[in-house]
């Protein structure tokens, strides 16, 4: 007997290393923190999140390319033909401990995030994409051996990429140096 199994609604993720000057992007990062004021109310359990930042404060040769890596992807994968935006991107500093906690970004197409600065280590804390919790809770209360999470270990130079209504969490940084990344949004224009 030949079973054929095939997916049915499969969750894409992508990842693509960048070459782009992550001292300088540090630098500008650090910057910011100084000059924008952090928000309080977002997934961030302690360390920096900045407020939405504008579009002319350093970051144009970053920001060009999640563009153009988004539009091949929706492109590619979807068949879209719509012009797309990031709206918005902000700067994260987090330290020891800190977390964010599960959450999803509703009336976007895609989210992600780049790794400014880190150590290439999980305990540096890693992303977390999570299967949705309905799916997840009958799976597991049944416990059936199927994936129900994706984690993504930081990694220097590394862009994620994601649905946005997919769920996801930062797993705390358990060390004690910065990781510093910037997140975005993509919307239809
Ligand atoms: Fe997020």
């Amino acid at each position: 007997m030949n079973i054929n199994t095939q997916l049915l609604f499969p969750t894409p993720f992508w990842t693509v290393d960048l070459d782009i000057n992550n001292s300088e992007l540090t630098r500008e990062c650090y910057r910011v923190r100084r000059t924008v004021k952090g928000v309080f109310d977002k997934s961030n359990r302690g360390g920096y999140h900045s407020d939405n930042l504008s579009f002319n404060i350093g970051f144009d040769s970053l920001l060009h390319t999640i563009c153009n890596t988004s539009k091949k992807i929706l492109t590619d994968y979807y068949s879209n033909t719509r012009e797309v935006s990031i709206n918005p991107y902000w700067v994260n500093i987090n330290r020891i401990d800190n977390y964010n906690v599960r959450h999803i970004h509703p009336g976007c197409i895609l989210s992600g995030v780049y790794y400014v600065k880190c150590q290439n280590v999980p305990e540096q804390g890693s992303l977390v994409l999570h299967m949705d919790e309905k799916e997840q809770f009958i799976l597991n209360s049944n416990h059936l051996n199927i994936k129900t999470k994706e984690i993504i270990t930081p990694k220097e130079g590394m862009l994620v990429l994601f649905p946005s209504y997919v769920p996801h969490t930062v797993l705390p940084n358990t060390l004690n140096c910065d990781r510093i990344s910037i997140s975005f949004n993509l919307v239809f224009n």
